[in-house]
């Protein structure tokens, strides 16, 4: 949701900064800029669209200067065009930022005379500063006064003119690093767009500004106070972003699955039990568990419902973070707050979390981001170990999602008295058997190439599924509209007569998502309610299944056999390179569809 970037370096910045803005395009790719301050003056270049459009502008409008800043864009306030594309400048201040200044419009009002070139709230924050120095403010004052009026979220960093070495970065509920090198420093929204320079990293907490020179970097807290924070070097195995010789990053994460998965669970059980390895989790007490997430991690919660309530007998509400937050719901002392998030710094999440802070026993949270500010906040944050997961469809994080709450919820069902150690032993070698049977399901690629073909043609496509399949249709529904942007709905079986059945025809493709289970019976007797109508049936099934309900659908996949408990890690495979290869032949942008973003940092 915007990525930033800011280099004091000892050479030439632009390829700099644009490397850097490469690392974070995952965050927004409606425009990217960049400015410098080069003899005393400022300047910048800007383009619309990916960053390969400011990169072929900078071929012929080169930008010099040892010091810059740079910005990838997600469009919040003003659609996608040159005047909206940061920097922002005023005469004398060039500002990127994160997120979003709710009370810019009051700000506006306030600056007279102030003439605005750009729909954004961010060019508000840069004439705020101008006013500043008009009044005589240096830059540093200038800067640290403008922060005393933002309200909202932000990462900001400014660049002045005049200032060659200087860079004043600031942090309140978007997430920024500071990156030291030798006689260099950087800023950047995070540590991995920051590493082919340094990996050595210090995070500003919520609510401090930072004074950046090539010495080093004095840091303040929201109060004004000297503040220390730690210098930490990250490991270069969470740096490495590359595509493995695939061909999209999305199908590289899909084929790494079975060795993320297999770390994830040996993490969590190394042997016959379920051990949390870095603080402790009494689940003993506990008489309800509240789920919070956004997108595909509320999926994942939606799946683990189902666990926490089967194996372990707890009750669980699962809200959508945005929700959540606002209704206000309840929660009592005996209560678990479990927050799952791929970045950790959904916004949503984020303020989810901090409502229920306080108020639950327990705050927990799921991330893949160790250093992210929902992990920082939670009483434990359990990593799910995915690795850098840099297309934007949630693929291997999902996986490794389910993979954490699974052992978390086998961890409960024994707090709980709900399992003997045997039991637990034979859930744990289930959940190690998915690894390989997931590598099994990758094998159906080929046939999944060849029979999306005729899906990238449809207008609509549902998904329907049981049980914990229910979530994993909705799953499949919205991976397949976030990239191939065909409309598709993800529905509990059951369901379908109760309305949606009316779209069923014969232009309509239904994905049944229905290993053998208890449940098996019931959800084909659907799937003839849709073939009936005329409706293309794919079935996605196990041996038994294919053998029982295959005749008159129009196409089965047959997956290998698993534990219908843990099935839908393994139902994830399918739905994921149905998305994917549907989108190929549909020949949309499938790391970067339209319109979103991977981190979503504001509300
Ligand atoms: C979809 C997808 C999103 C995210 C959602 C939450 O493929 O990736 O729906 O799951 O934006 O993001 P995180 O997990 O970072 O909180």
């Amino acid at each position: 949701m915007c990525g930033i970037v800011g280099v004091l370096g000892d050479h030439e910045v632009a390829p700099i900064l644009v490397e850097a803005l490469k690392r974070l395009e995952y965050r927004g790719y409606d425009s990217a800029g960049i400015a410098t301050v080069q003899n005393g003056a400022l300047d910048r270049r800007r383009a619309v669209g990916k960053l390969v459009n400011l990169s072929d502008l900078l071929v012929h409008e080169p930008l010099p200067g040892k010091s810059g800043i740079g910005h990838t864009r997600w469009a919040t306030h003003g659609g996608p065009s040159v005047a909206n594309a940061h920097p922002h400048r005023t005469g004398r201040v060039a500002v990127v930022h994160n997120g979003i200044i709710e009370n810019f419009r009051d700000l506006r009002d306030r600056l007279k005379g102030a003439v605005f070139e750009s729909e954004t709230d961010t060019e508000t924050v840069a004439h705020l500063c101008e006013s500043f120095l008009d009044d005589g403010m240096p830059p540093r004052m200038a800067a640290a006064e403008t922060l005393k009026h933002l309200e909202g979220a932000f990462a900001l960093a400014f660049l002045f003119e005049g200032e060659e070495d200087l860079i004043v970065a600031a942090r309140k509920g978007s997430p920024l690093a500071i990156g030291h090198g030798d006689g260099e420093m950087f800023v950047g929204s995070d540590a991995i767009a920051l590493s082919p320079m340094t990996n050595r990293i210090t995070y500003l907490e919520e609510g401090d500004y930072a004074f950046v020179t090539r010495a080093g970097a004095e840091i303040f807290d929201a109060e004004g106070r000297r503040a220390n924070r730690d210098l930490r070097e990250i490991s270069s195995k969470s740096a490495q972003i590359d595509k493995g010789g695939h061909r999209h990053f999305m199908v590289k994460e899909i084929f790494e699955q079975p060795t993320v998965l297999a770390d994830c669970l040996t993490h969590y059980a190394p042997g016959d039990a379920v051990v949390i390895p870095e603080g402790s989790v009494d689940f003993s007490r506990t008489d309800r568990l509240i789920l919070v997430a956004c997108g595909t991690a509320h999926y994942a919660c939606l799946v683990a419902k189902y666990w926490f309530e089967q194996l372990a007998g707890l009750p669980c509400d699962v809200d959508i973070a945005s929700e959540f937050r606002y209704r206000e719901p309840p929660v009592s002392e005996q209560a678990a707050a479990l927050f799952v998030s791929q970045s950790g710094e959904t916004a949503d999440t984020l303020a989810a979390l901090r409502y229920a802070t306080g108020k639950a026993a327990h705050i927990l949270s799921v991330v893949n981001v160790a250093e992210s500010s929902i992990a920082r906040e939670s009483d434990l944050a359990l990593p799910i170990l995915a690795g850098v997961e840099v297309g934007v469809a949630s693929t291997k994080a999902f996986l490794c999602q389910l993979g954490v709450l699974a052992n978390l919820a086998i961890l409960a069902a024994r707090q709980k008295g709900r399992i003997d150690a045997r039991r637990e032993a034979e859930l744990l070698h289930t959940l190690r058997s998915l690894p390989a049977l997931i590598n099994q399901s990758l094998a159906l690629e080929d046939e999944i190439r060849r029979g999306t073909r005729a899906l990238a043609r449809a207008q609509t496509i549902l998904f329907l599924g049981r049980g914990p399949m229910f979530p994993m249709a909705l799953e499949g529904a919205l991976k397949l509209k976030e990239i191939s942007y065909i409309h598709a709905e993800g529905y509990a079986s059951g369901e379908l007569k109760h309305g949606p059945i009316a779209l069923v025809d014969k232009t309509v493709p239904v994905v049944v998502l229905a290993p053998r289970d208890a449940l098996f019976d019931k959800t084909i007797s659907n799937m003839q309610e849709v073939m009936a109508r005329e409706g293309r049936v794919w079935l996605v099934t196990d041996k038994p299944g294919a053998a029982a309900a295959s005749d008159g659908v129009w196409k089965t996949l047959t997956m290998p056999q698993v534990d219908p408990i843990f099935a839908p890690l393994l139902y994830a495979v399918p739905a994921q390179l149905i998305a994917y290869h549907t989108a190929l032949h549909k020949g949309t942008d499938v790391d970067q569809p339209r319109n979103l973003a991977k981190s979503v940092t504001v509300e």
